[in-house]
């Protein structure tokens, strides 16, 4: 078996992972490799989930009785854990929502409902880049269609990094809010923080960060990365689906409006009016993910354990490996970054003029899951001329042997279309 330096002790962690055990297609041994759509989730957070229904389950914040405050204790936990993994300065900064398009859809409505000084409207300017998830897209169009604001983007390199040349001229005096992703789904591209956010307080703009691809992979601190706001689902890092979060600088989630009214977001409600419950309380209106914050939390406790500098160790020897390794497939164009140096673990490719569509049959047929399309960032495919790509993923369980495996599978492929 090949080894890598960096690589964690996966034979020992994928036995947390029952479903890695999985057989399909008649004997095929199944190579999970479509770790940027969902991560698998390991028995410990199973067993957190069916502990939770199985002995606390109630509503939370409303009752006075034992198991609503156990629920309550558990889900305000699950907020205290999340806050300690992104180094959060208050858990009142944690937002939980159901997943990270709901978290940047939030902001975008925050600010169109504000009032000066964050207020989106026809004299401002939002700008994003083009290499977002359609999450980190539409919600901006979204606002800026109902508010008459100018949408702009940063465009992208011919080889799948942020062209920054521009800068002074796309985040002017007019932006309100930058909002960008801190690694990109389908080029795996790591961005330069610094540079845009630097700018961004230089003309008194706001920043947003999708860390969506960032957090179940390696360390991250709002307050290093001093944005505004960073959004990131549960889901892609070992936690069940159905949550997210938004984490915001406390005095913007003091001053900015709720979007979603309801339940348990209010202090007080007349027939005329309503006054808010302080943050993060005045953003999670209704029944919350209770069960599904309660995974996430013992998600991070999983991750924790392991090391988040080790996950990305591990992730960054892989990745390394796999670059080499499809660099030598004959016909094979990796669409992003060509180094490991700054991407991260999800790589995506093409294959001569096979349609991406029969690239993934084909390893399908061999028990290899890796995700093909456009991955919700189409705009990147319109920039690079493809319809679509491959693009295999890795994670904290994943192995040299699982990229050999897809490696030799590419080589089914090119054999089965001739
Ligand atoms: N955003 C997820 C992906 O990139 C679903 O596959």
């Amino acid at each position: 078996m090949t080894q890598l330096p960096g690589l964690l002790d996966t034979e020992a962690l994928r036995k947390d992972f029952p479903i890695l055990d999985r057989v399909i297609h008649d004997g095929k041994k199944l190579v999970y490799l479509d770790n940027a759509a969902t991560s698998q989730k390991p028995r410990q957070v199973l067993d957190a989930l069916s502990e939770y229904y199985e002995r606390y389950n109630a509503n939370v914040h409303r009752g006075v009785h034992v198991l609503a405050e156990e629920a309550t204790a558990l889900y305000e936990g699950a907020r205290d854990k999340v806050a300690g993994f992104i180094n959060a300065p208050s858990r009142d900064e944690v937002i939980f929502t159901k997943n990270a398009s709901e978290s940047l859809n939030l902001v975008a409505n925050m600010l169109g409902w504000a009032d000066e000084p964050y207020r989106v409207d026809a004299e401002t300017e939002i700008v994003i880049t083009e290499m977002e998830h359609h999450s980190n897209i539409v919600p901006w169009q979204l606002l800026s269609q109902r508010t008459g604001a100018k949408l702009k983007w940063f465009g992208l390199t011919d080889d799948g990094r942020l062209d920054l040349s521009n800068i002074d001229e796309i985040i002017t005096e007019k932006t309100k809010i930058v909002s960008f992703v801190l690694v990109s789904n389908i080029l795996g591209t790591v961005n330069p923080v610094e540079a845009i956010v630097r700018r961004a307080q230089q003309v008194g703009a706001l920043v947003c960060i999708d860390a969506s691809q960032a957090a179940p992979h390696m360390p991250l601190d709002v307050q290093a990365l001093q944005a505004d706001f960073v959004a990131f689902t549960g889901h892609k890092m070992c936690g069940p689906t159905g949550i997210g979060v938004l984490w915001g600088r406390q005095e913007l989630l003091e001053d900015l409006p709720p979007f979603l009214g309801g339940g348990e977001m209010i202090e007080t409600v007349s027939m005329h009016s309503s006054t808010y419950a302080p943050a993060p309380h005045k953003f999670e209106a209704g029944t919350p993910p209770i069960a599904q914050a309660v995974g996430l939390g013992a998600a991070i406790d999983y991750l924790d354990a392991i090391g988040m500098d080790k996950i990305l160790a591990h992730e960054h020897a892989l990745t390394e490996y796999a670059v080499k390794k499809l660099g030598e497939v004959p016909d094979l164009r990796i669409i992003g970054p060509t180094t490991a140096e700054d991407r991260g673990a999800a790589i995506s490719f093409t294959l001569g003029d096979i349609h991406p569509h029969d690239v993934g049959q084909v390893l399908d047929e061999q028990g290899i899951a890796v995700r093909v399309g456009h991955h919700c960032a189409r705009p990147v495919c319109l920039r690079y001329g493809i319809p679509a790509t491959t693009r295999a993923s890795f994670y904290l369980y994943s192995t040299p042997s699982e990229i050999d495996a897809l490696v030799e599978g590419l080589e089914h492929v090119r054999n089965f279309f001739g």
